[in-house]
């Protein structure tokens, strides 16, 4: 079997024109969204993230500020730009880039946006409702995995779905989205006993680990939905998934390509996210 490609950026360019469509309803209405993106240091993958992340806006029509802080901001110093954004009514979505340099506390950071400010759903406020079943602002690249899934007419309902990795970021949230959606979910890591055999059961096996070509055609069942998060840079400078692209991709049924697959779609339910806490607060005015 050949797998077919769940291709993120033609999904992500649909999106995008629905988007933009719903931004230049509410600039009709006087308010423009606002996104501010702060990114602390200069970790090169975070710098390309941050820059993509500038120019989505702009071609929906979002406004966007950047905050490039070097690598001494203090937390105090950050606390107050971040402070500064949650009472700027020109914003209505702040993401702060991680991740932080080590002096500085993430947790402490990302309490400090204003819930109804953080596009990224990483507030314990956010974090919490999601859990509960009554999300609010949904962390955007399990959001852009869902989204794909459904644009592709992937059914999830009584599937078994395998997630290995468990970060806040991608994880964690995606095995809630998976199960609220009533797939059998499991959570594999890193210590988890014959993960390949956990992962040959899965209709449904997302990949969020942070390992290149991590997994093989032998831990994937034929005809399965394969989706890769991982971004990895190699020494020779190409980027490979935690996926074995050119093996999996002869056993899957469906599969992501990196780059080109989830990527796009991360970028996109920031903007949704934007637009969405813009549309909230104008409906507050
Ligand atoms: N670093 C890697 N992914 C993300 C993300 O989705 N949001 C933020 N703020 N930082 C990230």
């Amino acid at each position: 079997m050949t797998a077919k490609i769940l291709d993120g950026k033609s999904i992500s360019e649909e999106i995008k024109n629905a988007i933009k469509f719903e931004v230049g309803r509410l600039k009709g209405k006087g308010v423009t969204p606002g996104l501010a993106v702060v990114l602390v240091g200069d970790n090169p993958a975070s710098k390309v993230y941050v820059k993509n992340k500038q120019k989505a806006c702009e071609n929906v029509g979002i406004y966007s500020e950047e905050y490039k802080l070097p690598e001494s901001t203090s937390q105090e110093e950050l606390l107050t730009i971040v402070d500064r954004l949650n009472k700027n009514s020109k914003i209505h979505g702040i993401l702060v880039q991680l991740p932080l340099p080590k002096h500085i506390n993430s947790d402490t950071i990302l309490k400090a946006i204003n819930p109804s400010k953080d596009v990224d759903g990483f507030h314990p406020y956010n974090v919490g409702m999601l859990m509960i079943g009554e999300p609010v602002f949904i962390p955007c690249t399990p959001y852009g995995v869902m989204k794909m899934v459904e644009h592709s007419g992937i059914a999830v309902e009584g599937k078994t779905a395998v997630v290995v990795g468990r970060s806040n970021i991608v994880g964690k949230p995606v095995a809630l989205l998976l199960m609220q959606k009533n797939a059998t979910v499991t959570i594999c890591h890193s210590k988890t006993k014959d993960l390949a055999e956990v992962c040959k059961n899965a209709d449904i096996l997302i990949a969020a680990i942070g390992k290149p070509k991590m997994i093989r055609a032998d831990m994937v069942k034929e005809g399965a939905v394969v989706i890769d998060v991982g971004i990895n840079r190699l020494s020779d400078g190409s980027l490979v998934g935690d996926v074995d692209y050119e093996e999996v991709s002869k056993k899957a049924g469906w599969i992501t390509p990196v780059p080109g697959g989830v990527g796009p779609m991360t970028i996109t339910m920031l903007l949704n996210n934007t637009l969405e806490a813009a549309r909230k607060s104008a409906e507050g005015l």
